[in-house]
């Protein structure tokens, strides 16, 4: 049993496996340049094949019914990589949505954005916002893509946001309270991931969802992105249906 494996397993006694399903997946898709390394390829077609494997993670979760998934794309800390690999990575944003989007759109999934828009290329931002006004009205999985996202970034103009409402007199500071900083994030609405899973053998969030993730229940593998596939997605859901989480209070069968 690897590390990994330890800090995956049941942290309470086993409830049947499989029967709880999470409503909402986050993923932290690494090890895409570790994958292309060990194998004499670039990185960026360590990006290439994991945008494929990412294609095929969506239809799976449509298909087995989720109602949110998160994937975490590109970091606020990645622009310090290389100019050559970011631009890369930009590029395949940019083809993600202009080869996808009507697939999605005709599966039914919906698309919505978090992460900071200012400082994006122009013709980003707008694809962007095409992509989610286009799929507004879809009510098959939602597909949040986290882009130039970064959780200390969502938290600070989250508080601005605040901080301009008590300025004009709209709210006051005493007001401020658990559910208005969660409505003023990025997030919205949406509600915060039951699991989050990160691939590479990282155990780490690197700047995910740091106050959504408060409760999540979070699942480490080895394998880099591009190996991941539709039963290791499969086994990581398993996994969760093991968990037993209690929120800060007992499980049921305690009480
Ligand atoms: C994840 O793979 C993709 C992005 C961060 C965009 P990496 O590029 O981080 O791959 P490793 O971790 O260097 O192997
Ligand atoms: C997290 O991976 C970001 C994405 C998957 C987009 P990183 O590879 O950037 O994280 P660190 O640098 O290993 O923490
Ligand atoms: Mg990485």
């Amino acid at each position: 049993m690897t590390a990994n494996a330890d800090l995956n397993s049941a942290s309470a006694g086993p409830e049947p496996a499989g029967v709880v399903c999470p409503r909402h997946v986050g993923l932290i898709m690494d090890g895409n340049g570790r994958w292309a390394e060990a194998r004499g390829l670039s990185r960026t077609e360590g990006h290439r094949q994991g945008l494929d494997t990412l294609r095929r993670i969506i239809r799976h979760a449509g298909h087995i019914g989720l109602e949110y998934i998160t994937i975490f794309s590109f970091s606020s800390e990645n622009w310090s990589r290389p100019k050559a690999e970011v631009s890369f990575l930009m590029g395949l944003l940019r083809r993600f949505v202009q080869q996808d989007l009507s697939e999605l759109h005709e599966t039914n999934v919906r698309i919505r954005i978090i992460g900071d828009r200012d400082g994006l290329e122009k013709g980003i931002g707008q694809l962007l916002h095409e992509a989610e006004e286009l799929t507004r009205g879809n009510t098959g999985l939602t597909l949040v893509v986290a882009f130039n996202y970064g959780a200390r970034n969502e938290l600070a103009r989250a508080m601005r946001l605040l901080a301009e409402r008590v300025k004009a007199g709209e709210l006051e500071p005493e007001d401020i309270c658990v559910e208005k900083i969660s409505s003023a994030l990025d997030t919205g609405s949406l509600p915060d991931p039951d699991l989050i899973i990160r691939t590479s053998g990282e155990v780490r969030l690197s700047n995910f969802l740091l106050w959504q993730a408060a409760y999540s229940e979070l699942y480490f593998c080895d394998c880099h992105w591009p190996d991941f596939d539709e039963a290791a997605f499969d086994k990581a859901l398993e996994a969760y249906g093991m968990r037993s989480r209690r929120f800060g209070g007992l499980s049921a069968k305690a009480l």
